[in-house]
Order: structure tokens, then C-alpha cells, then sequence
């Protein structure tokens, strides 16, 4: 009997409050149905994450209109550590990026997809990091096999009723773009 080679995605993000990180949970979970699944923040995608992977899906918050850079994490730590904001940032929240991951990450001639969070609005008015990130994953050899997408949050940085459900909805139609016969058969 021949046997079927599993297939590998990771879904690297980077977030200051935790809605991205819930949002590629999701996607994640949608993914499962034809991938072995690997979440993991920006921090720990070192290479050898990467290494066997046959899709790749990359996200973070939207920060002045596009990626977040060290100027814009420290502020977004900064208004987090007001006494009266009811933020909480991630462990690693004060770490490296994704532009700094771009920047020491390789060539992966590997399919790949951007998502970003970003507030509720008009994306000509807010801007869409996954827009920049989409970018820099092409400018890596990615082959990319879906359009940005952006998840919403509220004035608040909480994520909009039922963003989850849709990034959950968005991985599971990634997944079957990519691998039809698998998703048909899997029990979603
Ligand atoms: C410094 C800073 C700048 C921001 N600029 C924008 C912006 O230009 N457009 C936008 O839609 N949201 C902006 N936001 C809101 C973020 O997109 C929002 O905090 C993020 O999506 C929440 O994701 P996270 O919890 O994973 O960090 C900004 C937030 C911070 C902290």
C-alpha cells in the first residue's frame, strides 16, 4: 500500500495583545483538515521550523497603516503599561518582528498566504500590514496561494464577534485550495 506523505503547515505570527495570536490559532485549527499544524510566534520560527513545511501562513498586527516596526511595539508596550488600560501584552511582545524575521529568513520556494489584524474600518483608511507581509514573503520565493487577508478588531483591541470563525473558516478553504482531495474526506 502506498502511504500518503503528511502535510505540514506553519502559521507564524507576531502580537502585542493576543488578537492575532487568537486569530492564527484559528486558522490553524482550520488547516487541520489536511495539515499537520504548527502555530508559532515570530520568536520561535527559526528555520528548522520552517524546514518541512509545504505551506507557510504569516501574520501580524497592522501598525501606522502597515507592519509593526520596534518604534510602534514599544509604544503599543507603552499604552499596554497605563495604569488605567485594560491591555495585557503577549510574552514576547517586546521581541523581534516579523521585518526581522524577513530579514534573516532564506529562500523557500514554498506556498504561502498573509493575513494581518487591524481595526475596523475602511482598509484605505487603516492600511493592512498583511499587505507588506505578502510583499516580503514573495520577495522570499514564496509561491503565494491566497490574497491578504485582514481580521478586525475593535477601538477596544478586541477582536470583532466572530473573527475567530471566519479566520477558522478562511484556513479550512486555504487548506482545501491546496490539497481538494484531502479536505473532501476529512471530517470537518
Ligand atoms: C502603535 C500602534 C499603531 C497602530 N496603528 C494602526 C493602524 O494604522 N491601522 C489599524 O488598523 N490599526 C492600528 N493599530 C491597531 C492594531 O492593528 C491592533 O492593536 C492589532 O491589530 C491588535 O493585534 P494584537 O493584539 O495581536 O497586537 C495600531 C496599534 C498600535 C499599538
Amino acid at each position: 500500500m502506498t502511504e500518503v506523505a503528511t502535510m505540514r503547515a506553519v502559521v507564524v505570527y507576531e502580537s502585542m495583545y493576543g488578537n492575532t495570536r487568537q486569530v492564527a490559532d484559528a486558522i490553524g485549527a482550520g488547516l487541520q483538515s489536511c495539515f499537520e499544524v504548527r502555530v508559532v510566534p515570530v520568536s520561535e520560527a527559526e528555520p528548522a521550523v520552517l524546514a518541512d513545511a509545504d505551506l507557510v501562513v504569516v501574520g501580524g498586527p497592522t501598525h501606522i497603516h502597515g507592519m509593526s516596526r520596534a518604534s510602534t511595539r514599544k509604544a503599543a508596550v507603552e499604552a499596554a503599561d497605563k495604569p488605567a488600560s485594560p491591555l495585557k501584552v503577549e510574552p514576547d511582545a517586546p521581541g523581534p518582528g516579523l521585518r526581522d524575521w524577513f530579514d534573516s529568513l532564506g529562500h523557500y520556494p514554498v506556498k504561502a498566504a498573509a493575513f494581518d489584524t487591524r481595526m475596523n474600518g475602511p482598509a484605505a483608511l487603516t492600511g493592512r500590514a498583511s499587505k507588506g507581509v505578502f510583499r516580503l514573503l514573495r520577495a522570499h520565493g514564496f509561491d503565494l496561494v491566497a490574497e491578504p487577508e485582514s481580521f478586525l478588531v475593535t477601538k477596544q483591541d478586541r477582536l470583532e464577534p466572530n473573527e475567530t470563525s471566519r479566520a477558522h473558516a478562511w484556513g479550512a478553504r486555504l487548506a482545501a485550495s491546496i490539497a481538494p482531495s484531502a479536505a473532501s474526506g476529512a471530517h470537518l
